[in-house]
């Protein structure tokens, strides 16, 4: 070695107060550790169990895209005019995180040209610089799910009751569903006239944080949640007046198909949405267990437009996202989807050393059992406890006698259900240990039916 100072490799070795700075996730984001990282795991088993049976594929983009694709979310929108996390990379390279993924699902079809009606599900995390609280995020987490080249209102149906049956498998249930049809680009246009004069006309009754909004985003002012500016709202044209005679059709086939598939729905006439680039169907589940402003757990629409917008040929499509945290929280609020108990079923207790341990744990693992340990050569009465917090049904436990005799003493510790056991221990050859843990897990089970 040199004398040349180096800088520690580890901060904690420089003595350097400075140097040991702590840090916490950013405001707006969150850790997810276990075990309430559990239950996302299992949510998204059961997302993914519903949208496989019903045809969709997960489809994956990157966190990252050119700022041009999220521009066509509409330059007037809140979430690209405000809120977007852009920056520019070593090449000058003007991207932007991703703060939804419905424009990303469109360039990805516009790149790749799939056959059609090409049906994707996805899920992962979202960026939105907003005012983090409970149930609004910085990095948020969605799922959602797309078709695209199919103009069919029952593909509209299909959307809709794969949310649907995904509450419904997650035992959510105060989740009303609100739909509304947005028309056409013909029909925007006509009642964004009617609907500015409408507003120019009341602007003094519209509370004066929205007022702004009368010029630049009319459609905005329906969905604010400001009591001066609702009470406007609900006087206001109804978009659904304004549809022609294909849309109007086209929404009457959707209801239709929600009634016939049993899917309670009202519709919502202010139901506008955030986004620009919706056309006919909007709609949106919002729990009735959560706060106005943070309800929504699920949006979607119709987006006619917006893969040709990306460069890709006239394609229609229509999706929903749903916000994970937020589903959680109304999960939370009804006390369903509970956070999943992570048990061992066999916990190995060794105090000859660790060797059996390592083995039996690997072993049992091998066979599908979830079998699990202490480390760190503790006391037996320690590993005794650990076995106990673990809520493992049964206990494996291999001192020096065992080791000298190659046996293992097997101790049940309690039922699958919890309840006390009557099974006594026995101490048994190594070769025999399997079949002796089948029979006994049996033997748990019959106890806890009996
Ligand atoms: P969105 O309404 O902007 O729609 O977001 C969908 C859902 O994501 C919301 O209902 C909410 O549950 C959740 N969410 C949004 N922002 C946040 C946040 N800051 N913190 C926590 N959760 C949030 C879309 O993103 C569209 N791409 C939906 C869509 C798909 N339309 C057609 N296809």
């Amino acid at each position: 070695m040199s004398g040349t100072p180096s800088t520690p490799a580890n901060p904690a070795d420089s003595g350097d107060a400075a140097a040991l700075k702590s840090f916490r996730t950013p405001i707006g984001t969150h850790d997810l550790a276990p075990p309430e990282s559990g239950r996302w795991v299992a949510l998204l088993g059961a997302f993914i169990a519903a949208a496989d049976r019903a045809g969709f594929g997960y489809l994956q983009t990157p966190i990252f895209e050119d700022i041009g694709v999220f521009a066509r979310i509409g330059e007037g929108t809140d979430v690209v005019g405000k809120e977007m996390y852009e920056f520019f990379d070593r090449s000058d390279r003007h991207l932007a995180l991703r703060p939804e993924c419905t424009a990303s699902v469109c360039r990805a079809f516009a790149q790749h040209r799939p056959t059609t009606p090409w049906k994707v599900w996805y899920q992962g995390p979202f960026f939105r610089y907003e005012a983090p609280q409970a149930g609004r995020y910085r990095q948020f987490h969605q799922i959602g799910a797309e078709t695209l080249g199919t103009d069919d209102p029952d593909a509209d149906v299909e959307i809709i009751a794969l949310a649907a049956e995904f509450f419904r498998a997650i035992g959510l249930q105060q989740v009303p569903l609100l739909v509304n049809s947005m028309g056409d680009l013909g029909t925007r246009v006509a009642y964004g006239e009617a609907l500015s004069s409408y507003l120019q006309r009341r602007a003094g009754d519209v509370d004066p944080q929205d007022r702004d909004k009368i010029a630049h985003h009319p459609l905005r002012i329906l969905d604010s949640k400001r009591e001066a500016t609702a009470a406007v709202a609900a006087e206001a044209p109804r978009i659904t007046d304004y549809l022609t005679a294909a849309t109007a059709a086209h929404f009457e086939r959707v209801r239709e198909g929600l009634d016939a598939l049993g899917i309670d729905h009202e519709v919502e006439h202010k139901l506008v949405r955030g986004l620009d680039y919706y056309t006919r169907t909007t709609f949106e589940f919002r729990a009735t267990s959560l706060d106005a402003a943070q309800d929504t757990i699920c949006g979607g629409g119709r987006y006619n437009g917006l893969v040709e917008a990306l460069g890709g040929p006239p394609t229609p499509g229509i999706g929903f996202a749903l916000g994970i945290e937020r589903l959680l929280l109304a999960c939370d609020a009804e006390g369903v989807f509970e956070v999943p108990a992570q048990r061992a079923e066999v916990w190995v207790i060794d105090t000859a050393g660790g060797a059996a341990a390592r083995d039996l744990t690997h072993e049992l693992r091998a066979v599908g059992i979830r079998a699990d340990r202490a480390f760190d050569d503790r006391s037996m009465r320690a590993q005794m406890r650990a076995a106990d917090r673990s809520g493992a049904e049964i206990a494996l436990i291999v001192g020096s006698d065992e080791v000298d005799a190659g046996t293992v003493t097997v101790r049940p510790l309690r039922r699958p259900d919890g309840g006390d056991v009557d099974t006594p221990q026995q101490t048994v050859p190594r070769a025999e240990l399997l079949p002796t843990l089948r029979r006994i897990f049996d033997e748990l089970n019959a106890e806890g039916v009996a």
